[in-house]
């Protein structure tokens, strides 16, 4: 269980109302000054009430070693605040100088191999050298002592993105560091030797001395993987010590600011554990763009999900998000029509107060010049700066609504997210490549989705065993703690659902023996001896499996031995005897105390979720909206804690429009029809928020 910081949440200026946050990060320095006052008028238009301001300012703030230049952060800050436009002050400490890694080039990170990483992008040091720390909170407190009085100035935003390049160091810094970590971890080295299994090929060590980062060993060997483990926790920690050292340094100047840093959550994003993170944070804040595709808005709302449950459910900033394409992919694809204004209101939807974007001006040079901005190079007569100030004046229509301060209500069902289990699933030496833990719970998201219900992203230390229905998608590491917690979960009632690949290792990544999964197999009521992995790889490869119910597993199936007599197999393998599969039970369901649990003994994808939920929903006694047609809307739901402000949510999911039934007063529309007042047609992309009555 974690402890949270109290929840502080950035105030409005003086003499103006709490609204939701909306802007972006503001690059003035990237501008001739001349620009400034034009960069006002426009934010003025499109109802911008707060920018981040000085993120990769350092070379320009303190422009020498201890030379500091803050003029014109002032100028900037004083039109910015004239104009009634709050200001989220970054630490500007998240690229250093080129005059300070000339001098002190040990900050810089290495690689795997030894390489340094060198000056030329940014976030290019270390967060385990003791200069850096000196250099970096040194620019922290003259940031304090600067702005302390500053009205205009409402938060802190540490760093930036912490790890997002920087997150693996292997210097002799960093080895100082992770054996210091693992001493406070584990007391002695034999305790060390125990939890990375060194008795296997001699790997076995005499003191904390002997502890190297896991540095490159060779193509194709393996690395040991409970060091691996280790050494991901220990980076989580490296850069969350050093957080917490700039944000203390800004904390004790400046007492009444609250703080943040931004997260990258999204599928995929897990270079930190940012539940862990999130009890560092006065407000959570987290950056996301979109993935473009048919997944689009549910990855969005899956995303902004799992931040909701790292806020633990209490209003949340979005920091970034982009209002076109990105410029970092291969295929940079734009937004649709109507997608810019959707999806920040789905991150809304999904509890944040604020909507924010990188950045405020498109630049016309540098790494990011194709990136997409508030203003784009096409400028101010064109169709982003339109949607812009669309959302601007949505924003304005929810905040005097009522939205801001309302929390997502809780779904009926939780979906667990468990990023030490993603870590241990990225490792080489694994049944198969083809299964992480992050993969599966989108699906699960998705396949509920589908029968129209939204379900909460729960992290695994977070309160998942208090929802009616719980679902453990390949949460692969379970301690012994976390096993009993899931045992007691069931047998006081809880509805659970599991799938392969769950419980198969403790926190060491030790697999539990006697059969798959091993410390929870009472509860599931199956006992599986080998994994059937799948592929294409070679001819004649297995590569799928035909379930009895029509659903297609992909890539890995338990081979499950017995299951307990009170269990029910609600869906086998049809597979050819040769297989081993034929008959094989792929979904059972358990009672177990006075709770039951459905155990998913595959892959099923999203689509063989969808078809095989409604039967183990009917098992467990669990109700779903029984319309044909629920899942071509993603409805979400907003409460003010006293339940007197509701308001709802409505998108359209797929291809084609769709007709919605309301109760209220439609308060933002995009892409909508009205057709009755209690009755409205969605359009792809579209969306509509309605206030309950
Ligand atoms: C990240 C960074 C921003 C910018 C954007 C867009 O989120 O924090 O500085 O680079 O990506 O690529
Ligand atoms: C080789 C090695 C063994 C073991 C096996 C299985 O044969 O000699 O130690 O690693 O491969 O991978």
């Amino acid at each position: 269980m974690s402890t949270r910081r109290t929840y502080r949440w950035p105030q409005p200026l003086d003499g103006q109302r709490q609204r939701l946050w909306y802007g972006g990060d503001y690059n003035p320095d990237q501008w001739p000054e001349e620009i400034w006052d034009d960069d006002i008028r426009l934010m003025r238009k499109a109802k911008v009430n707060l920018v981040s301001l000085g993120i990769f300012s350092w070379a320009k703030i303190e422009t020498s070693d201890g030379v500091f230049d803050f003029d014109w952060l002032d100028r900037i800050v004083g039109k910015l605040g004239k104009a009634g436009i709050a200001v989220d002050m970054a630490s500007a400490t998240a690229s250093p100088p080129m005059w300070l890694t000339q001098k002190h080039p040990e900050v810089l990170w290495r690689d795997e191999r030894g390489d340094i990483c060198w000056p030329g992008a940014r976030q290019h040091w270390r967060p385990t050298s003791p200069v850096f720390r000196e250099y970096a909170l040194r620019l922290c407190r003259q940031m304090a002592e600067h702005f302390k009085d500053n009205p205009y100035v409402v938060s802190w935003h540490v760093s930036n993105e912490y790890g997002c390049h920087n997150r693996f160091d292997y210097s002799d810094d960093a080895m100082c560091a992770f054996q210091k970590w693992c001493k406070a971890r584990y007391g002695t080295i034999e305790a060390v030797n125990d939890a990375w299994g060194t008795s296997f090929w001699a790997q076995r060590m005499n003191d904390f001395s002997e502890i190297i980062p896991p540095r490159f060993i060779g193509e194709g060997n393996f690395m040991n993987p409970g060091k691996l483990l280790d050494f991901k926790r220990f980076s989580s920690d490296a850069l969350k010590d050093f957080y917490k050292a700039e944000r203390d340094t800004l904390a004790q100047i400046t007492p009444d600011k609250p703080l943040t840093t931004n997260f990258m959550v999204s599928t995929g994003g897990t270079p930190l554990d940012y539940d862990d993170w999130g009890d560092e944070v006065d407000f959570v804040s987290n950056d996301h763009y979109f993935v473009p595709g048919e997944q689009h808005l549910d990855e969005l709302a899956w995303s902004a999900s799992l931040v909701d449950g790292i806020a633990r459910k209490k209003p949340w900033f979005l920091m970034e998000n982009s209002t076109g394409a990105v410029n970092w992919r291969p295929v940079n694809y734009r937004k649709e029509p109507g997608q810019t204004v959707r999806d920040a209101l789905a991150h809304v939807a999904m509890g944040a107060d604020a909507v924010c974007y990188f950045q405020w001006r498109q630049s016309r040079a540098g790494a990011e010049k194709f990136h997409s901005a508030m203003v784009p190079h096409a400028g101010e007569n064109s169709q982003i700066f339109r949607d812009v100030c669309e959302l601007g004046d949505d924003l304005r229509k929810l905040s005097e609504a009522g939205l801001e301060g309302t929390e997502l209500k809780k779904s009926s069902v939780a979906i667990v997210f468990d990023y030490q289990s993603e870590w241990a699933t990225e490792h080489s030496a694994n049944p198969t490549q083809k299964v992480r833990h992050f993969t599966e719970p989108l699906d699960w998201f998705r396949a509920f989705a589908d029968l129209g219900i939204t379900a909460d992203m729960v992290p695994m230390r977070s309160d998942w065993d208090t929802y009616e229905v719980a679902v453990l998608p390949c949460v692969y590491l379970l301690s012994e703690v976390d096993s009993n917690r899931i045992r007691r979960y069931v047998s006081n009632g809880g509805k659970l659902f599991v799938t392969y690949y769950t419980g198969i290792s403790d926190e060491h990544d030790h697999v539990w023996l006697g059969g798959y999964p091993g410390s929870i197999r009472d509860v599931v009521g199956v006992r599986s001896e080998e994994f059937t992995p799948m592929g294409d790889d070679f001819p004649g490869a297995l590569d799928h499996l035909n379930l009895s119910n029509g659903a297609v597993a992909h890539d890995l199936a338990d081979w499950i031995t017995s299951t307990s007599p009170d269990a029910t197999v609600l869906a086998a393998y049809q597979a050819e005897e040769r297989t081993g599969m034929n008959d094989v039970p792929a979904i059972v369901v358990n009672p177990f105390g006075t709770g039951k649990c459905v155990y998913v003994g595959c892959k099923l994808g999203r689509d063989g979720l969808r078809l095989s939920l409604p039967q183990a929903l009917d098992e467990m006694g669990v109700g779903y909206p029984r319309e044909a047609d629920a899942g071509h809307v993603l409805r979400v739901e907003r409460k003010s804690e006293d339940g007197r402000r509701t308001f709802l949510f409505y998108f359209n999911r797929g291809d084609d429009d769709v007709k919605v039934e309301f109760e209220g007063e439609i308060v933002v529309s995009s892409l909508v029809q009205s057709e009755t007042r209690n009755t409205a047609s969605i359009s792809p992309n579209g969306v509509l928020i309605v206030k309950g009555q």
